[in-house]
């Protein structure tokens, strides 16, 4: 097989630059590990920062989102149960949808199916080759052996756990990481969310969030100890702490239910860097990973695969370099500030366990400040919206 443009792993990443690259009439192949009904199937958050929904809108992605996409012009934080509102829309003339990742996978996979588009599911033992050559290839297996695909570009869309990053020499790869002391634990529940808004809460007993998937499908999470087990936290549990830590006014008209979902998640923040190796680009997760405070993940992935597609058509199309070699340096600016608003973020909102109680009193100040000044809410806003494209 050869095509223009090889990438591994079929998750928003990978997709959408196959989608934007087929929009400059750039032959790409898909090569994805898993089956197409669990790249479906896999539950994640999914609030899109204006760019992201201006670029899904542009490249013909936008009709189901348009249709059932909740646009949201703030959000709320509480503080110890007091209730702010940060106005989005009127500080940034933006706003975020809520529309879940899921959704976007499922939309663009369906488009570049429609557009004769191919993806590669369940290969397995997926490896890259000659990076470093002006003849890359990726290699797997399917049930009807070892396949090859000849490439002039590796794009690395294989996310955390992938092979890509793994393939580089370990000299000619940094690794930052910053792990958090804590997890989030969240559930999903058949219930009306408890706000038409996101709620952010900051509380002595720890951070909590009210969000959604529609308006009968909830999603809440509470920061839960490391060693947390599922077990020891049934639903009632987890609806007591929610009304706590949301403060008295979602405890009063929070609608409790079953949950269908429950699962734990850890936070941490990680950055490769670079994110180009040769004939190989790294984007999204296969680079970067950001804690889901900020709802940062799925963002920074359009954001690097918005970069490379144009430099890669500016490559195939221009015969120029420039784009391809300043992919990385471009791709990183955006990363660490998005990776700074996420950590700083995080450390409002947690409680950090064996901190001194000025700690605590630097939390409120911070919150205070944030929710008090229009300049603090501002610089809040544009980045939660989204900083614009660089
Ligand atoms: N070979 C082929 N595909 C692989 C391999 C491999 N060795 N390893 C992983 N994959 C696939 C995964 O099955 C997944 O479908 O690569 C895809 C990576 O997708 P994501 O992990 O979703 O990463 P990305 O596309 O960068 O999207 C980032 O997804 O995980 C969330 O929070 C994250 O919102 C962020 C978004
Ligand atoms: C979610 O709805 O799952 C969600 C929303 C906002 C976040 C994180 C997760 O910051």
């Amino acid at each position: 097989m050869r095509t223009q443009v090889g990438i591994v792993g079929g998750g928003p990443a990978g997709l959408l630059l196959s989608h934007l690259l087929h929009r400059q009439g750039i032959d790409s192949v898909i090569v994805e590990r898993r089956s197409r009904a669990y790249v479906e199937g896999r539950i994640r958050a999914g609030v899109l920062e204006q760019g992201t929904v201006d670029l899904l809108a542009e490249t013909g992605l936008g009709a189901r989102m348009a249709r059932e996409g909740l646009v949201h012009g703030g959000i709320e934080i509480a503080i110890d149960g007091a209730r702010h509102r940060i106005d989005l829309a009127a500080l940034t003339g933006k706003s975020v949808t809520v529309y879940g990742q899921t959704e976007v996978t499922k939309d663009l996979i369906e488009a570049r199916l429609a557009a004769g588009g191919t993806i590669v599911y369940e290969a397995d033992e997926v490896s890259v080759h000659g990076f470093d050559s002006d003849t890359p290839s990726i290699r797997w297996r399917t049930a009807d052996g070892p396949q090859e695909l000849h490439c002039d570009f590796i794009a690395g869309c294989d996310g955390f756990h992938g092979v890509c990053r793994p393939s580089v020499p370990a000299g000619r790869i940094r690794t930052y990481e910053r792990v958090y002391p804590f997890n989030w634990l969240g559930i999903l529940s058949q219930t009306e969310p408890v706000s038409d808004e996101l709620i952010y809460a900051s509380h002595d007993r720890g951070f909590a969030l009210a969000s959604m998937r529609s308006h009968a499908l909830s999603r809440y999470y509470i920061q839960c100890d490391l060693d947390v087990k599922l077990d020891d936290w049934p639903d009632e549990r987890i609806w007591d702490e929610l009304k706590t830590r949301l403060g008295p006014e979602a405890a009063a008209t929070i609608e409790t239910g079953p949950s269908i979902e429950k699962s734990v998640a850890p936070l941490r923040s990680v950055v490769a860097e670079p994110m180009r190796f040769g004939r190989m680009f790294l984007a999204g997760d296969a680079a970067h990973i950001v804690p889901p405070t900020g709802a940062k993940g799925l963002n920074l992935a359009v954001a690097d695969v918005r970069v490379l597609a144009e430099a890669f058509a500016e490559h195939f199309r221009d015969g120029s370099s420039a784009g391809i070699d300043s992919y990385s340096e471009r791709a990183l600016k955006r990363v660490w500030k998005a990776q700074r608003f996420s950590w700083w973020f995080s450390a409002q909102l947690h409680r950090y366990d064996g901190a001194e109680p000025f700690a605590r009193r630097l939390q409120l100040a911070e919150l205070d400040y944030l929710t008090g000044s229009e300049a603090a809410s501002h610089a809040f806003a544009e980045n939660y919206v989204g900083l614009p494209f660089g």
